[in-house]
């Protein structure tokens, strides 16, 4: 009986094998997701995960509205943007946009209208990074006299990929509007620091009129958007490193969020 029995045992174990391998192929595995493992709990790992994540969350626009980066994430701000990860993710932006605006000019949604292109200035076509690397990366209130003075110094570099990206949305035809939220005292200054910077040319270079202080960046760029539709451009793309840049009617056919952890504007 024993043998027979261990035969009998072999020869099923094997049937559900044969049966389960069979299958394999047609049911999906069932994995559960990972939670946060314990060893991450606390110290400079946990920082460094939570820091990642609350990157996500202002990036989506998650957190809503915020005022200062959380103090423990101050050196992971630090290095995302002096580290290689600020410049891929603004290579892949840049990138896509570029994609975009190739095929947009291509399938003529254009009409008789100018194709144009909106770019925000600080954060998109310009950084501060040189100035906040020295203010704390944006774990410290903000200081519009210190601030004020680093633009009129006009010394903020390109951001490498919004450069390139500038120039060949101007080699492709496009008519680049400038729309920042800078104030007009400040067009010296931004008109020479986007020269030093290496950007040679634009259609226009929009800036806050005393009747736009007070406004929010959603209502005011959304103003100068509808003016610039009502002079006949067709806004095709806007870059923009806050979400105020680039929501709002009339809105561009497509948008492209550049990253900024540093700081926030409604
Ligand atoms: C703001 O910046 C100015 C100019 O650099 C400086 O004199 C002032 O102390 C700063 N204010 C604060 C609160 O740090
Ligand atoms: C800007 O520059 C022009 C000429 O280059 C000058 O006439 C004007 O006063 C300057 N404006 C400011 C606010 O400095």
């Amino acid at each position: 009986m024993r043998p027979l029995l261990i035969v009998l045992a072999l020869s099923l174990a094997a049937a559900a094998a044969a049966a389960s391998a069979s299958a394999s192929g047609a049911r999906p595995v069932i994995r559960t997701v990972t939670d946060i493992p314990a060893a991450v709990s606390s110290g400079a790992a946990a920082d460094a995960l939570f820091c990642d994540s609350w990157r996500l969350s202002v990036e989506t626009a998650n957190a809503g509205p915020w005022k200062f980066i959380p103090a423990r994430c101050a050196a992971f701000v630090g290095d995302y943007i002096e580290g290689p990860r600020y410049a891929s993710d603004s290579a892949v932006a840049a990138a896509d946009s570029l994609a975009f605006a190739s095929g947009a000019l291509a399938a003529a949604e254009v009409g008789a209208a100018k194709p144009a292109w909106v770019f925000d200035v600080d954060e998109t076509l310009l950084s501060n990074a040189p100035y906040y690397a020295v203010n704390g990366w944006g774990s410290q209130e903000f200081n519009e006299t210190s601030f004020d003075e680093w633009v009129d110094a006009a010394k903020a570099p390109a951001l490498p990929s919004s450069l390139k990206l500038y120039n060949e949305l101007q080699a492709l035809g496009f008519h680049v509007i400038l729309l920042t939220g800078r104030t007009e005292f400040q067009r010296n200054s931004t008109e020479a620091n986007l020269l030093f910077a290496g950007y040679r040319s634009w259609e226009k270079l929009i800036l806050r009129q005393p009747s736009d202080i007070g406004k929010t960046a959603v209502k005011y760029k959304s103003e100068r958007r509808a003016a610039m539709e009502a002079e006949g451009f067709k806004i095709l793309g806007n870059s923009g490193d806050q979400w105020s840049d680039l929501l709002g009617s009339p809105m561009a056919t497509r948008s492209f969020k550049l990253p900024n952890p540093m700081y926030f504007i409604s």
